[in-house]
């Protein structure tokens, strides 16, 4: 990345729970910490199904709640993503197995799960999208909680 700038890419299957959740929870840290000119970041999908769309209502209601901002349309990952981050994130291993196949060969990012940064595990963040209510999404929201904070105490 350029300027000096460590990169972060938050991947799920649709980029519209699970991931741009990740990406705000990961950038309102990198606030809190005083770190916005240190780091870059995004997220993105292994799919096309929900591209342009904002994220799910139950997202927004469960970051909202925690007061974090969510700016976000869903957008497909793309080769370039592989040269441009250091880290590529997937939240479970159908999204790290769809990463891995979308990969080029000069690829640059580290893809890793997400979830081997908890320290409480489980390691999978499972896709919340078919679940009734906000249940799933606070969950997803208190998973990406613990491991952006592992990430970047690491990190940084
Ligand atoms: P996400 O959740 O991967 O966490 O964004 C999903 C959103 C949409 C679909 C699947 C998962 N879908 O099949 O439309």
């Amino acid at each position: 990345m350029a300027e000096n700038k460590k990169s972060a890419l938050f991947v799920c299957l649709g980029n519209i729970c699970r991931s741009p959740m990740a990406e705000a929870v990961f950038t309102h840290l990198v606030k809190e910490r005083n770190l916005t000119d240190k780091w870059f970041i995004d997220s993105a999908a292994t799919s096309d199904y929900h591209t342009g769309e904002s994220p799910d209502s139950r997202a927004r209601s469960v970051m909202e709640g925690h007061a974090i901002q969510m700016n976000h349309r869903a957008r497909p990952l793309v080769a370039n993503d592989f040269r441009k981050f250091d880290f590529i994130f997937g939240m479970d291993k159908s999204n790290i197995r769809d990463i891995k196949c979308q990969a080029p060969k000069n690829c640059k990012a580290k893809i890793l799960l997400l979830g081997d940064y908890d320290s409480e595990g489980p390691c999978i963040i499972q896709d919340p999208y078919y679940g009734v209510g906000d249940e799933g999404f606070e969950k997803v929201y208190e998973q990406c909680m613990r491991c952006c904070k592992a990430f970047l105490d690491k990190e940084s």
